[in-house]
């Protein structure tokens, strides 16, 4: 599906709700199966990633019900089942490479594949570190499909040199079938959804800085309400600071530090942003934020800040167009291996609406404030989170764009622009 977005003159305002968190759902999926009895998740993420993860559970024995529209209930036996077929886990990373780590320690045998952009996307970080395990993983050259043999898996001292949630997660999730203690460190804080999850159903798990240590636990099945995905409320923040006249208010938004780097650049930047009613929701953060309309300066951003804020990437580039000064960003060269790779693709298409953004090899430069031109095709590169960039920018932009085959952006957002038609006047 192809989308023509034009420029908004009026602004936005309003108040929102934005879907819930996708890496948090996933993972009350994982851990809820993982826990004899019933469960309920509250606000659960509707998105085609979440249901992969959903989906590839019942297929290796869970039961579920949609209760309604918010709520999902697991029911498991605790012990997982060997599917005869395939596991597909579509377009999610996080899928497949956290249930790499749960299947690993299982006594039966399965194979995990996924569609053309996940099957492109390096599983070596994963295989390895299993491996080291006792995990027995072939692979199509470090790609999926996996086939995972059920194996025997002992704890190890692991010292990663990545920050990667989705490979901490895969160990830790080990882990807790594992002989031993499993312990991993990383070199910046990753998002840590994992750890105080496992540590609100009961595992056994504590973390010491940039070290997490868990033994094999078993799991309480508890009720687990989810909070608004940041990632997904950015688009809105984005918005809310370049489009003139708008002031927005997200509702029930997860404020995570691991989560809120995004935040802290947009108060380096000078934008008008504020917290509102802060509280802990399921061993969360959460909170309201505000946003209106600002005058943007540029900014570094690099180093530790860089997993706190990764999947922002792209959508903080818009906005560096819009900021006064040359913003520059750097030490981000795993947005290649994303769902596209992220500098490549936000490098050509916002040079195509007029920007001008310089693509270096771990991120790029930015010299602003640029007029966007529009009145341009743009490609999604199948991956949500470039298709909802460039939306936004197309909402500064003078004249039109067409943004092909938007359709990724039910990957994590359904509804997306019918969030914007609600705050538009
Ligand atoms: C995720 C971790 C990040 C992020 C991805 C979701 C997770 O990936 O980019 O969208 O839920 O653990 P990496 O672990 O590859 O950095």
């Amino acid at each position: 599906m192809d989308i023509k977005v034009n420029k908004n003159n009026n602004g936005f305002t309003g108040e929102i709700e934005i879907p819930s968190d996708k890496s948090i759902t996933h993972r009350a999926i994982m851990l809820l199966s993982l826990a004899k009895g019933k469960s309920v998740i509250n606000n659960f993420s509707k998105c085609a990633d979440c249901f992969s993860t959903l989906k590839l559970f019942a297929q290796i024995g869970i039961e579920y019900e949609i209760l309604n529209d918010t709520s999902l209930k697991i029911i498991s036996s605790g012990k997982l089942k060997k599917s005869d077929k395939e596991l597909y886990c579509g377009n999610s990373g996080t899928t497949m490479r956290l249930v790499s780590g749960i299947l690993s320690g299982q006594n039966f045998d399965s194979i995990l594949t996924g569609d053309e952009s996940l099957s492109k996307r390096p599983m070596k970080r994963i295989i390895e570190p299993l491996s080291m395990m006792g995990a027995n993983i072939e692979s199509n050259n470090f790609k999926s499909p996996l086939k995972i043999n059920g194996s025997h898996l002992c704890g190890i001292n692991y010292v990663s040199n990545i920050s990667s949630a989705q490979v901490k997660s895969c160990l830790l999730l080990a882990g807790l079938h594992a002989d031993g203690e499993t312990v991993y460190t990383e070199p910046y804080l990753s998002r840590n959804h994992s750890e105080l999850m496992l540590k609100y159903l009961g595992a056994d798990i504590e973390t010491d800085n940039l070290t997490t240590k868990i033994k094999s636990s078993v799991i309480e099945p508890k009720n687990i309400s989810v909070c608004g995905d940041i990632s997904s409320a950015a688009f809105f923040i984005a918005a809310g600071l370049i489009v003139p006249n708008s002031r927005i208010i997200i509702k029930n938004v997860g404020l995570n530090y691991t989560r809120t780097g995004i935040i802290d650049v947009i108060r380096q930047m000078g934008g008008n942003i504020e917290i509102l009613d802060k509280r802990i929701v399921s061993n969360e953060e959460v909170g309201d934020i505000l946003v209106e309309y600002s005058q943007l300066k540029a900014c570094e951003i690099s180093g530790e800040i860089i997993p706190r804020l990764i999947d922002e990437i792209p959508i903080i580039a818009v906005l560096a167009t819009q900021a006064e000064g040359t913003t520059i960003i750097k030490d981000a060269q795993d947005l290649r291996n994303k769902e596209s790779d992220r500098i490549k693709a936000i490098v050509t298409e916002l040079q195509k609406l007029g920007a001008d953004i310089i693509e270096m090899e771990d991120g790029f430069t930015i010299n602003g404030k640029c007029r966007l031109i529009g009145n341009c095709e743009l490609q999604t590169y199948c991956d949500h989170r470039l298709a909802m960039s460039l939306y936004v920018a197309g909402l500064i932009s003078k004249e039109s764009v067409l943004i092909k085959d938007f359709h990724w952006v039910n990957i994590s957002f359904p509804g997306f622009t019918r969030a914007f038609a609600g705050l538009s006047a």
